[in-house]
Protein backbone atom coordinates (compact mmCIF):
# COMPACT_ATOMS: atom_id res chain seq x y z
CA UNK A 1 0.00 0.00 0.00
CA UNK A 2 2.46 2.23 1.03
CA UNK A 3 4.98 1.32 -1.96
CA UNK A 4 2.11 2.15 -4.24
CA UNK A 5 1.31 5.64 -2.34
CA UNK A 6 5.22 6.30 -3.11
CA UNK A 7 5.08 5.60 -6.57
CA UNK A 8 1.58 7.31 -7.33
CA UNK A 9 3.89 10.79 -5.71
CA UNK A 10 6.33 10.22 -7.46
CA UNK A 11 4.79 9.01 -11.02
CA UNK A 12 1.37 11.33 -10.90
CA UNK A 13 3.51 14.71 -11.79
CA UNK A 14 5.11 13.28 -14.21
CA UNK A 15 2.20 11.64 -15.91
CA UNK A 16 0.11 14.83 -15.90
CA UNK A 17 2.66 17.03 -17.16
CA UNK A 18 2.85 14.08 -20.25
CA UNK A 19 -0.83 14.32 -20.26
CA UNK A 20 -0.93 18.56 -20.35
CA UNK A 21 2.12 18.43 -22.96
CA UNK A 22 0.10 16.12 -25.17
CA UNK A 23 -3.45 17.77 -25.06
CA UNK A 24 -1.34 21.11 -26.15
CA UNK A 25 -0.03 19.28 -28.99
CA UNK A 26 -3.45 18.18 -29.89
CA UNK A 27 -4.65 21.16 -29.92
CA UNK A 28 -1.78 23.10 -31.44
CA UNK A 29 -2.58 20.97 -34.19
CA UNK A 30 -5.84 20.89 -34.49
CA UNK A 31 -5.80 24.75 -34.98
CA UNK A 32 -3.12 24.13 -37.68
CA UNK A 33 -4.83 21.56 -39.32
CA UNK A 34 -8.08 23.98 -39.78
CA UNK A 35 -5.27 27.25 -40.84
CA UNK A 36 -3.60 24.41 -43.60
CA UNK A 37 -7.32 22.99 -44.74
CA UNK A 38 -8.19 26.48 -45.54
CA UNK A 39 -5.28 27.09 -47.25
CA UNK A 40 -5.09 23.88 -49.31
CA UNK A 41 -8.92 25.15 -50.49
CA UNK A 42 -7.53 28.88 -51.31
CA UNK A 43 -4.52 26.94 -52.87
CA UNK A 44 -7.29 24.67 -54.92
CA UNK A 45 -9.66 27.37 -55.95
CA UNK A 46 -6.59 28.70 -57.54
CA UNK A 47 -5.32 25.69 -59.05
CA UNK A 48 -9.11 24.82 -60.73
CA UNK A 49 -8.86 28.39 -63.26
CA UNK A 50 -5.76 27.12 -64.84
CA UNK A 51 -6.29 23.37 -65.46
CA UNK A 52 -7.40 23.05 -69.01
CA UNK A 53 -10.81 21.66 -69.04
CA UNK A 54 -9.95 18.41 -70.48
CA UNK A 55 -7.24 17.39 -68.58
CA UNK A 56 -6.11 16.54 -64.66
CA UNK A 57 -3.49 17.90 -62.94
CA UNK A 58 -0.29 15.73 -62.20
CA UNK A 59 2.75 17.38 -61.28
CA UNK A 60 4.98 20.10 -62.27
CA UNK A 61 7.30 19.84 -65.10
CA UNK A 62 10.77 19.58 -64.17
CA UNK A 63 11.88 20.81 -67.11
CA UNK A 64 10.62 24.24 -67.15
CA UNK A 65 8.92 24.30 -63.85
CA UNK A 66 4.90 24.33 -66.02
CA UNK A 67 2.08 22.15 -64.83
CA UNK A 68 2.10 18.62 -65.81
CA UNK A 69 -1.35 17.24 -66.69
CA UNK A 70 -2.82 13.92 -67.37
CA UNK A 71 -5.73 12.29 -69.70
CA UNK A 72 -7.67 9.99 -67.40
CA UNK A 73 -6.08 6.96 -68.44
CA UNK A 74 -2.87 8.16 -66.11
CA UNK A 75 -3.13 6.32 -62.73
CA UNK A 76 -3.45 9.42 -60.61
CA UNK A 77 -6.35 10.68 -62.38
CA UNK A 78 -8.72 10.02 -59.56
CA UNK A 79 -6.71 11.90 -56.92
CA UNK A 80 -7.48 15.65 -57.96
CA UNK A 81 -11.64 15.02 -58.07
CA UNK A 82 -10.81 12.96 -54.83
CA UNK A 83 -9.23 15.90 -53.29
CA UNK A 84 -11.86 18.31 -54.05
CA UNK A 85 -14.49 16.11 -52.84
CA UNK A 86 -12.58 16.47 -49.57
CA UNK A 87 -12.45 20.21 -49.94
CA UNK A 88 -16.17 20.34 -50.58
CA UNK A 89 -16.93 18.40 -47.38
CA UNK A 90 -14.82 20.52 -45.61
CA UNK A 91 -15.91 24.02 -46.95
CA UNK A 92 -19.65 23.10 -48.13
CA UNK A 93 -18.50 25.51 -51.05
CA UNK A 94 -20.64 24.63 -54.06
CA UNK A 95 -17.16 25.24 -56.48
CA UNK A 96 -15.37 22.17 -55.12
CA UNK A 97 -18.60 20.03 -56.01
CA UNK A 98 -19.02 21.61 -59.15
CA UNK A 99 -14.86 21.40 -60.04
CA UNK A 100 -15.16 17.66 -58.88
CA UNK A 101 -18.27 16.67 -61.18
CA UNK A 102 -16.64 18.16 -64.16
CA UNK A 103 -13.23 16.28 -64.08
CA UNK A 104 -15.05 12.86 -62.81
CA UNK A 105 -16.93 13.13 -66.42
CA UNK A 106 -13.22 12.95 -67.69
CA UNK A 107 -12.39 9.75 -65.95
CA UNK A 108 -15.94 8.63 -66.25
CA UNK A 109 -15.02 6.17 -69.17
CA UNK A 110 -11.94 4.08 -66.75
CA UNK A 111 -14.88 2.09 -65.21
CA UNK A 112 -14.20 -0.01 -68.11
CA UNK A 113 -10.44 -0.21 -68.30
CA UNK A 114 -9.73 -3.63 -67.95
CA UNK A 115 -5.94 -3.26 -68.63
CA UNK A 116 -4.37 -1.69 -65.12
CA UNK A 117 -4.79 -2.30 -61.71
CA UNK A 118 -5.25 1.19 -60.97
CA UNK A 119 -8.88 1.45 -60.49
CA UNK A 120 -9.36 1.70 -56.84
CA UNK A 121 -7.19 5.03 -57.08
CA UNK A 122 -9.19 6.04 -60.17
CA UNK A 123 -12.18 5.21 -59.29
CA UNK A 124 -13.02 4.85 -55.96
CA UNK A 125 -10.76 7.97 -54.91
CA UNK A 126 -13.66 10.53 -57.08
CA UNK A 127 -16.75 8.26 -56.98
CA UNK A 128 -16.27 6.96 -53.92
CA UNK A 129 -16.16 10.08 -52.27
CA UNK A 130 -19.25 11.63 -54.09
CA UNK A 131 -21.47 8.98 -53.27
CA UNK A 132 -19.84 9.47 -49.90
CA UNK A 133 -20.46 12.70 -49.38
CA UNK A 134 -23.63 13.18 -51.67
CA UNK A 135 -25.26 9.72 -50.88
CA UNK A 136 -26.07 9.70 -54.97
CA UNK A 137 -26.86 6.82 -56.38
CA UNK A 138 -26.01 6.57 -59.58
CA UNK A 139 -22.09 6.32 -58.58
CA UNK A 140 -22.73 3.23 -57.43
CA UNK A 141 -23.42 1.62 -60.63
CA UNK A 142 -19.61 3.85 -62.29
CA UNK A 143 -18.43 1.72 -59.01
CA UNK A 144 -19.56 -1.21 -59.29
CA UNK A 145 -18.69 -1.63 -63.28
CA UNK A 146 -15.16 -0.44 -62.07
CA UNK A 147 -14.97 -3.50 -59.94
CA UNK A 148 -15.74 -6.00 -62.27
CA UNK A 149 -13.12 -4.44 -64.36
CA UNK A 150 -10.66 -4.93 -61.82
CA UNK A 151 -11.55 -8.28 -61.17
CA UNK A 152 -11.52 -9.69 -64.69
CA UNK A 153 -7.27 -8.98 -63.77
CA UNK A 154 -7.44 -11.78 -60.94
CA UNK A 155 -5.82 -14.94 -62.01
CA UNK A 156 -7.23 -17.92 -59.31
CA UNK A 157 -3.73 -19.92 -59.96
CA UNK A 158 -1.83 -16.51 -58.62
CA UNK A 159 -4.22 -15.86 -56.32
CA UNK A 160 -3.58 -12.12 -57.10
CA UNK A 161 -4.79 -9.39 -59.52
CA UNK A 162 -2.37 -8.83 -62.50
CA UNK A 163 -0.89 -5.30 -61.88
CA UNK A 164 0.76 -4.30 -65.47
CA UNK A 165 0.22 -4.69 -68.64
CA UNK A 166 3.56 -3.39 -70.17
CA UNK A 167 7.07 -4.82 -69.78
CA UNK A 168 8.80 -8.05 -69.78
CA UNK A 169 7.29 -9.03 -66.33
CA UNK A 170 4.99 -12.21 -66.83
CA UNK A 171 2.01 -11.74 -64.39
CA UNK A 172 3.27 -8.48 -61.98
CA UNK A 173 1.95 -7.77 -59.16
CA UNK A 174 3.19 -4.41 -57.02
CA UNK A 175 2.83 -3.61 -53.49
CA UNK A 176 0.38 -0.48 -54.41
CA UNK A 177 -1.60 -3.38 -55.48
CA UNK A 178 -3.28 -3.21 -51.83
CA UNK A 179 -4.84 -0.01 -52.17
CA UNK A 180 -7.23 -1.26 -55.06
CA UNK A 181 -9.30 -3.81 -52.83
CA UNK A 182 -11.06 -1.42 -50.69
CA UNK A 183 -13.02 -1.19 -53.93
CA UNK A 184 -13.89 -4.90 -54.11
CA UNK A 185 -14.84 -5.22 -50.26
CA UNK A 186 -17.11 -2.03 -51.12
CA UNK A 187 -18.61 -3.94 -54.23
CA UNK A 188 -19.06 -7.17 -52.43
CA UNK A 189 -21.31 -4.96 -49.54
CA UNK A 190 -23.26 -3.03 -52.14
CA UNK A 191 -24.07 -5.91 -54.60
CA UNK A 192 -24.48 -8.93 -52.26
CA UNK A 193 -21.48 -10.64 -54.59
CA UNK A 194 -19.52 -12.34 -52.32
CA UNK A 195 -16.66 -13.13 -55.30
CA UNK A 196 -15.28 -9.38 -55.15
CA UNK A 197 -14.21 -9.43 -51.41
CA UNK A 198 -13.08 -13.13 -51.99
CA UNK A 199 -11.04 -12.06 -54.68
CA UNK A 200 -9.33 -9.09 -52.18
CA UNK A 201 -9.03 -11.32 -49.61
CA UNK A 202 -7.27 -14.37 -51.40
CA UNK A 203 -5.04 -11.17 -52.90
CA UNK A 204 -4.44 -9.81 -49.64
CA UNK A 205 -3.26 -13.05 -48.13
CA UNK A 206 -1.04 -14.15 -51.18
CA UNK A 207 0.50 -11.17 -50.79
CA UNK A 208 1.39 -11.86 -46.90
CA UNK A 209 3.13 -14.59 -48.09
CA UNK A 210 5.17 -13.64 -50.89
CA UNK A 211 5.58 -9.94 -50.85
CA UNK A 212 7.15 -9.46 -47.64
CA UNK A 213 10.77 -10.00 -45.82
CA UNK A 214 11.01 -11.36 -42.31
CA UNK A 215 11.34 -7.93 -40.78
CA UNK A 216 8.07 -6.97 -42.48
CA UNK A 217 9.60 -4.62 -45.15
CA UNK A 218 8.26 -5.57 -48.45
CA UNK A 219 9.39 -5.62 -52.03
CA UNK A 220 8.12 -4.02 -54.87
CA UNK A 221 7.20 -6.53 -57.81
CA UNK A 222 6.58 -9.69 -57.19
CA UNK A 223 6.46 -11.74 -60.94
CA UNK A 224 4.53 -14.85 -60.67
CA UNK A 225 4.17 -17.47 -63.46
CA UNK A 226 0.68 -17.13 -64.46
CA UNK A 227 0.46 -20.92 -65.32
CA UNK A 228 1.21 -22.36 -62.19
CA UNK A 229 1.10 -19.69 -59.35
CA UNK A 230 4.80 -19.96 -58.65
CA UNK A 231 6.63 -16.82 -57.55
CA UNK A 232 9.49 -15.65 -60.85
CA UNK A 233 11.05 -13.28 -59.22
CA UNK A 234 11.31 -10.51 -56.84
CA UNK A 235 11.82 -6.92 -57.82
CA UNK A 236 11.77 -3.37 -57.73
CA UNK A 237 10.79 -1.00 -60.49
CA UNK A 238 10.47 2.21 -58.53
CA UNK A 239 12.95 1.59 -55.53
CA UNK A 240 17.02 1.97 -54.90
CA UNK A 241 17.36 -2.28 -55.08
CA UNK A 242 15.32 -5.35 -55.10
CA UNK A 243 16.60 -6.20 -51.51
CA UNK A 244 15.47 -2.14 -50.56
CA UNK A 245 12.33 -1.11 -48.95
CA UNK A 246 11.03 2.25 -51.35
CA UNK A 247 9.00 4.40 -48.92
CA UNK A 248 6.11 4.69 -50.79
CA UNK A 249 5.60 1.05 -51.02
CA UNK A 250 5.80 0.47 -47.54
CA UNK A 251 3.07 3.20 -47.02
CA UNK A 252 0.62 1.37 -49.46
CA UNK A 253 1.27 -2.38 -47.74
CA UNK A 254 0.50 -0.31 -44.55
CA UNK A 255 -2.63 1.69 -46.20
CA UNK A 256 -3.63 -1.51 -47.74
CA UNK A 257 -4.19 -3.90 -44.91
CA UNK A 258 -5.50 -1.12 -42.07
CA UNK A 259 -8.32 -0.56 -45.22
CA UNK A 260 -8.62 -4.90 -45.45
CA UNK A 261 -8.99 -4.49 -41.21
CA UNK A 262 -11.34 -2.32 -41.30
CA UNK A 263 -13.48 -3.95 -44.26
CA UNK A 264 -13.45 -7.56 -43.35
CA UNK A 265 -12.24 -7.54 -39.12
CA UNK A 266 -9.91 -10.48 -40.00
CA UNK A 267 -7.47 -9.96 -37.09
CA UNK A 268 -4.25 -11.49 -39.77
CA UNK A 269 -4.83 -8.07 -41.30
CA UNK A 270 -4.27 -5.82 -38.31
CA UNK A 271 -1.41 -8.13 -37.62
CA UNK A 272 -0.07 -7.25 -40.83
CA UNK A 273 -0.59 -3.71 -40.83
CA UNK A 274 1.13 -3.17 -36.86
CA UNK A 275 3.92 -5.08 -38.65
CA UNK A 276 4.57 -2.88 -41.34
CA UNK A 277 3.78 0.07 -38.73
CA UNK A 278 6.67 -1.26 -36.65
CA UNK A 279 8.73 -1.93 -39.45
CA UNK A 280 8.42 1.91 -40.58
CA UNK A 281 8.76 3.50 -37.35
CA UNK A 282 11.75 1.46 -36.16
CA UNK A 283 13.77 2.59 -39.57
CA UNK A 284 17.52 3.73 -38.41
CA UNK A 285 17.31 6.00 -41.54
CA UNK A 286 13.81 7.82 -40.93
CA UNK A 287 14.56 11.18 -40.28
CA UNK A 288 13.65 12.93 -37.21
CA UNK A 289 10.85 15.18 -38.71
CA UNK A 290 9.54 11.52 -39.77
CA UNK A 291 9.15 12.55 -43.34
CA UNK A 292 10.93 9.55 -45.21
CA UNK A 293 14.07 9.55 -47.97
CA UNK A 294 12.47 8.21 -50.90
CA UNK A 295 13.52 4.92 -50.27
CA UNK A 296 14.49 3.40 -46.81
CA UNK A 297 17.71 2.09 -47.89
CA UNK A 298 18.60 4.89 -50.57
CA UNK A 299 22.43 5.14 -51.00
CA UNK A 300 23.89 8.80 -50.02
CA UNK A 301 20.99 9.13 -46.85
CA UNK A 302 21.02 11.85 -45.88
CA UNK A 303 21.68 13.91 -49.45
CA UNK A 304 18.55 11.75 -51.56
CA UNK A 305 15.31 12.89 -51.85
CA UNK A 306 12.50 12.81 -49.40
CA UNK A 307 9.17 11.39 -50.33
CA UNK A 308 6.41 13.31 -48.83
CA UNK A 309 3.76 11.24 -50.72
CA UNK A 310 5.04 8.45 -48.46
CA UNK A 311 5.01 11.00 -45.66
CA UNK A 312 1.09 11.97 -46.19
CA UNK A 313 0.29 7.93 -46.95
CA UNK A 314 1.49 6.64 -44.16
CA UNK A 315 0.34 9.29 -41.66
CA UNK A 316 -3.85 8.82 -43.06
CA UNK A 317 -3.04 5.33 -42.57
CA UNK A 318 -1.67 5.57 -38.91
CA UNK A 319 -4.41 7.31 -37.57
CA UNK A 320 -6.56 4.77 -39.04
CA UNK A 321 -4.69 2.29 -37.44
CA UNK A 322 -4.46 3.28 -34.22
CA UNK A 323 -8.03 3.21 -33.90
CA UNK A 324 -7.97 -0.49 -33.90
CA UNK A 325 -4.89 -0.87 -31.85
CA UNK A 326 -4.59 -1.22 -27.81
CA UNK A 327 -3.51 2.02 -25.87
CA UNK A 328 0.24 1.85 -25.92
CA UNK A 329 0.14 1.48 -29.42
CA UNK A 330 -2.89 3.61 -30.37
CA UNK A 331 -0.83 6.30 -28.62
CA UNK A 332 2.36 5.79 -30.32
CA UNK A 333 0.83 5.44 -33.67
CA UNK A 334 -1.34 8.30 -33.43
CA UNK A 335 1.88 10.25 -32.09
CA UNK A 336 4.18 9.18 -35.16
CA UNK A 337 0.68 10.25 -37.24
CA UNK A 338 0.71 13.97 -35.71
CA UNK A 339 4.45 13.92 -36.32
CA UNK A 340 4.44 14.00 -39.40
CA UNK A 341 1.74 15.72 -40.06
CA UNK A 342 3.44 18.60 -38.16
CA UNK A 343 6.12 18.23 -40.39
CA UNK A 344 4.01 18.34 -43.56
CA UNK A 345 1.83 21.66 -42.41
CA UNK A 346 5.58 23.43 -42.09
CA UNK A 347 7.55 25.93 -44.31
CA UNK A 348 9.86 23.05 -45.19
CA UNK A 349 7.41 20.85 -47.39
CA UNK A 350 3.75 22.95 -47.47
CA UNK A 351 3.84 25.45 -50.46
CA UNK A 352 4.06 29.26 -50.52
CA UNK A 353 0.03 30.33 -51.62
CA UNK A 354 -0.49 30.95 -55.19
CA UNK A 355 3.34 29.05 -55.87
CA UNK A 356 3.64 25.55 -56.35
CA UNK A 357 1.58 25.19 -59.20
CA UNK A 358 -0.96 25.46 -56.85
CA UNK A 359 -0.13 21.99 -55.55
CA UNK A 360 -0.72 21.82 -51.55
CA UNK A 361 2.21 19.86 -50.80
CA UNK A 362 6.03 20.04 -52.18
CA UNK A 363 9.25 17.41 -52.29
CA UNK A 364 7.49 14.25 -53.69
CA UNK A 365 9.20 11.44 -55.30
CA UNK A 366 7.42 9.38 -58.33
CA UNK A 367 10.26 7.35 -59.71
CA UNK A 368 13.58 8.66 -59.09
CA UNK A 369 15.05 5.28 -60.45
CA UNK A 370 13.68 6.64 -63.93
CA UNK A 371 14.32 9.99 -63.04
CA UNK A 372 10.38 10.65 -63.32
CA UNK A 373 9.10 13.24 -60.89
CA UNK A 374 11.86 13.84 -58.89
CA UNK A 375 11.56 16.21 -56.26
CA UNK A 376 8.56 17.60 -57.14
CA UNK A 377 4.16 17.88 -56.00
CA UNK A 378 2.36 15.28 -56.91
CA UNK A 379 -1.86 14.70 -56.42
CA UNK A 380 -1.53 12.02 -54.47
CA UNK A 381 0.60 13.23 -51.78
CA UNK A 382 -1.95 16.04 -51.92
CA UNK A 383 -4.77 13.78 -51.47
CA UNK A 384 -3.58 11.60 -48.99
CA UNK A 385 -2.65 15.13 -46.75
CA UNK A 386 -5.99 16.87 -47.03
CA UNK A 387 -7.56 13.16 -46.07
CA UNK A 388 -5.19 12.61 -43.05
CA UNK A 389 -6.41 16.19 -41.16
CA UNK A 390 -9.45 15.34 -42.13
CA UNK A 391 -9.25 11.95 -40.27
CA UNK A 392 -6.97 13.97 -37.39
CA UNK A 393 -9.95 16.52 -37.22
CA UNK A 394 -12.31 13.76 -36.81
CA UNK A 395 -14.15 14.92 -39.66
CA UNK A 396 -13.75 11.85 -41.99
N1 LIG B 1 1.32 3.30 -57.80
C1 LIG B 1 2.44 3.93 -58.38
C2 LIG B 1 3.25 4.69 -57.42
O1 LIG B 1 3.07 4.67 -56.23
O2 LIG B 1 4.15 5.36 -57.89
Amino acid sequence: MKKNLFFTILLLPAFLLQTYAQNKTDRALLRKADETLQFAARQYKLMMKHVPDSLLPRTTNSKDGSLMTSNSGWWTSGFYPGTTWYLYEYTKDPAFKAEALKRMELVKKEQYNTHTHDLGFMMYCPYGNALRFTGDTAYKTILLTSARSLATRFNPTVGCIKSWDHGTWKFPVIIDNMMNLELLNWATRVSGDKQFEQIARTHANTTIKNHFRPDYSSYHVIDYDPATGAVFQKKTHQGAADGSAWSRGQAWGLYGYTAMYRDTKDKAYLDQARHIADYILSQRNMPADLVPYWDYDAPGIPNVPRDVSAAAVTASALLELSRYTDKANSKRYWQAAEKMLISLCSPAYLAKEGENNDFILMHSVGSLPHKSEVDVPLTYADYYFVEALMRYKGIL
